[in-house]
């Protein structure tokens, strides 16, 4: 594999004898950076540029600018930081309707992302229910459907994961498989508002009315839709309440990297009560180098980062993320309008500003091979063979759904044509048939180690 842009720039395989002039190595990253970006500002890429706009990425970078330098864990030095943090999470409880809890105190923290939330809170629950009802073998529930960022916490803190069956038709988890597989273990269930692959929501009541009945936490994964949906109910769309109001909703995720819109590396957890996030504090009372303590994970924080992410959220205001959302929510109704017209094509659930969508005649795939040319980009799933397309501002510019419409007209009569034939891009995204035996599980983790290897290591002099 070639490595990007070796017959453009030096490739550095140690660090310079002498440095550079700042002016060549700004003008080195404006050109691929401006090329790069010419690839989303089509809006024809799903999710991932969330907010899209410039000059909202310059008023940031200003914001970061101030506080590139700063490092948030020395808090004497940055008392700005804390005004910051803490009303980060203030404005993210208020709109997760934390005034509905009256009997405990909701707290937050800010973490780097929505992998670093779904971490922390899985962290939390495990310490918490070691320390109250010494539970030494911690498990947790997720739908099937929950994003990965669980598995991976779970592996890392030594925690059992249950994945509940979802609905194959409303894609929502089966809560009476749910509360078959609640034990003396249970320390959590999970629930999803929106997951991730369909957009959809999980029935957060009936999984709160579990958790209240074991005396158990329930953490919603509001990672994605977290800054989106709340403007949907304030908008009139259908989408069930998921939040604090619900009484056995104990930690909510939510990221401001993703419709937040600010920039990447920060995301809010969220916890109905004190002690569960105070769980997981970190504190060395007796080490040489001092006394030691952290709120999460990380140590040193950039100050920068959190700076951006308070000024995004103030200068955008309720108005300013309800506006974004309306012409969010509409141009993904226009989209799959254009998806219903086929019948040969059926959305998954019953989803929101982000849906999927298979078809029963012929393989998905053959859809993104027509319309990957013409600079669409989808992300694929598998179980079944299905592309996804989370609605983000760049496609709410004039033209993108109509070109939408008129690009999957062209690419279901190519994928009529094809059905018999194989689909190029279902070899990289789509699902083993008949599902995944050990051998291909041992070769897909190969081919993925290869890639990862790539992309961390420059090519041989
Ligand atoms: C529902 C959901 N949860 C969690 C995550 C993980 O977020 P991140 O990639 O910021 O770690 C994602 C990412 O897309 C997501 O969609």
């Amino acid at each position: 594999m070639d490595f990007p842009y070796q017959d453009r720039y030096e490739i550095n395989r140690r660090l310079p004898a002498q440095g550079r002039p700042r002016g060549e190595v700004l003008a080195e990253l404006r050109e691929m950076a401006t090329e790069e970006d010419a690839f989303w500002e089509t809006g024809k890429c799903s999710g991932t540029m969330y907010c899209g706009d410039h000059e909202h990425y310059d008023f940031m970078t200003e914001a970061f600018r101030l506080y590139a330098h700063v490092n948030a864990l020395q808090r004497d030095m940055c008392p700005s930081v804390t005004k910051f943090e803490s009303e980060i999470i203030a404005m993210v409880l208020d709109l997760m309707h934390a005034e509905a809890i009256d009997d405990t105190e909701p707290v937050g923290l800010v973490t780097t992302g929505g992998t670093g939330s779904i971490l922390h809170a899985m962290l939390a629950y495990r310490e918490r229910a070691q320390e109250t009802v010494g539970i030494w073998a911690p498990n947790v529930i997720k739908p099937e459907t929950a994003h990965p960022a669980f598995d991976k916490a779970c592996h890392l803190f030594d925690i059992q994961v249950r994945v509940a069956p979802v609905d194959p038709v409303t894609t929502k988890v089966d809560t009476e498989w749910v509360a078959n597989n609640i034990d003396d273990q249970t320390v959590a269930l999970i629930g999803s508002a929106c997951n991730y692959g369909y957009g959809t929501v999980d029935p957060i009541d009936e999984l709160s009315e579990l958790a209240l009945a074991h005396d158990i936490g329930l953490h919603v994964d509001s990672c994605l839709g977290g800054f989106i949906l709340p403007f949907g109910q304030e908008l009139g769309y259908d989408i069930p309440v998921f939040d604090f109001r619900i009484p056995g909703v104990t930690s909510i995720s939510a990221d401001t990297h993703k419709y937040g819109y600010a920039f990447k590396g920060s995301s809010t957890l969220l916890f109905r009560d004190k002690p569960l996030r105070n769980a997981q504090y970190f504190y060395l009372t007796d080490w040489t180098g001092g006394k030691y303590c952290s709120p999460g994970i990380e140590g040193s924080r950039s100050a920068g980062i959190i700076a951006a992410t308070w000024a995004a959220m103030v200068q955008l205001g309720r108005d300013g993320y309800r506006r974004y959302a309306e012409k969010i929510f509409n141009t993904s109704g226009a989209m799959q309008e254009a998806v219903r017209s086929h019948p040969e094509l059926r959305i998954l659930g019953d989803p929101t500003f982000l849906f999927s969508f298979t078809s029963d005649d012929f393989d998905i795939y053959h859809v993104n091979d027509f319309m990957r040319p013409r600079g669409w980009r989808f992300n694929g799933q598998q179980y079944p063979n299905a592309l996804h397309m989370a609605v983000t501002r760049p496609q709410t510019q004039p033209g993108v759904a109509e070109a939408f419409a008129i690009d999957l007209d062209e690419a279901v009569a190519y994928a009529k044509e094809n059905a018999e034939n194989t689909a190029a891009s279902s070899a990289i995204y789509g699902g083993v048939m008949g599902g995944m035996t050990d051998e291909a599980d041992s070769f897909i983790k190969m081919v993925m180690a290869d890639l990862l290897d790539s992309q961390q290591r420059v090519p041989p002099e």
